[in-house]
């Protein structure tokens, strides 16, 4: 009984004709699905971390669930920075609002608990998890004692020693002490960075991927020098789950290393 799902993350889909930078957002996100259909169609499910609008547009969202539709398996959905919560809700339904009132989910599969957290916060682009949203973590985490746990959320909660650590979740002290609540954490998997990851931070598994949209070089702890934007990788992880081991895949639907411009955050 192995678990195998897919997590894509940062679509940035915006309305038919529109380009972000020189990236056709909606193209690289039917390759994504092209990829999942080739490669993952026998996957549990598909995970989308947020960012899946650019600019929170309407019609961005009802491109999205026209391009999505087409994937084999089931699809959960949290937020990013670049979503509009409200516009996500009437595009596709209240229900995806969790009792938190953001776009949190819990999925019992396989033996393991995925818990999906929106660390979006409307104005923000760093990241929020508010007391409620712990609080319900902490609950979730105490049914599952006796069960793996992987988390998925938008924006990475640890410094990675780059130009964009000031837009991460900036106070993580109760989520770290949340997940410290489980003796079971496998995996806390991030988008938003635009860039692969993994780390070990108080004693917790972090990763980051590199998602649909642009990729970025950078500089390490040089926060002055700011980010190179890349034409790819296009990124999904695949994650592979038995009892005893967690592995995260990075599947590269689209290369590409090209700097497009600079980006100070
Ligand atoms: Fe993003």
């Amino acid at each position: 009984m192995t678990l195998k799902f897919v997590v894509m993350s940062d679509l940035h889909l915006l309305p038919e004709g529109e380009l972000s930078l020189t990236l056709d957002t909606s193209a690289r996100l039917e390759r994504a699905v092209d990829e999942v259909i080739a490669r993952y169609g026998d996957a549990d499910f598909c995970v989308l971390a947020g960012d899946l609008a650019d600019t929170g547009n309407p019609a961005a969202y009802e491109r999205l669930k026209t391009i999505i539709a087409r994937l084999p398996i089931p699809v959960h959905i949290t937020l990013g920075n670049h979503d509009d919560r409200q516009t996500f809700l009437d595009s596709f339904g209240a229900q995806f609002a969790g009792e938190t009132g953001k776009v949190d989910k819990v999925i019992d599969i396989k033996g393991y608990r995925i818990i999906l957290l929106d660390s979006s916060e409307p104005g923000r682009v760093d990241g929020v998890l508010e007391a409620n949203q712990i609080d319900w973590l902490i609950a979730r985490l105490a049914e599952a004692q006796d069960r793996p746990v992987i988390v998925i959320l938008h924006h990475n909660a640890n410094a990675l020693h780059i130009h964009a650590d000031t837009i991460r979740i900036l106070e993580p002290d109760a989520f770290i002490a949340a997940l410290k609540t489980h003796p079971d954490i496998r995996q806390i998997i991030a988008g938003h960075v635009h860039l692969t990851s993994t780390a070990i931070w108080h004693g917790l598994p972090f990763t980051t991927l590199a998602g649909g949209h642009y990729s970025v070089s950078f500089d390490v702890d040089r926060p002055e020098v700011p980010l190179r934007r890349l034409e790819g990788p296009g990124q999904m992880a695949v994650v592979v789950g038995t009892p005893d081991r967690t592995t995260v895949l990075f599947d590269d639907f689209i290369n590409g290393n090209s700097v497009i411009d600079t980006v100070h955050v």
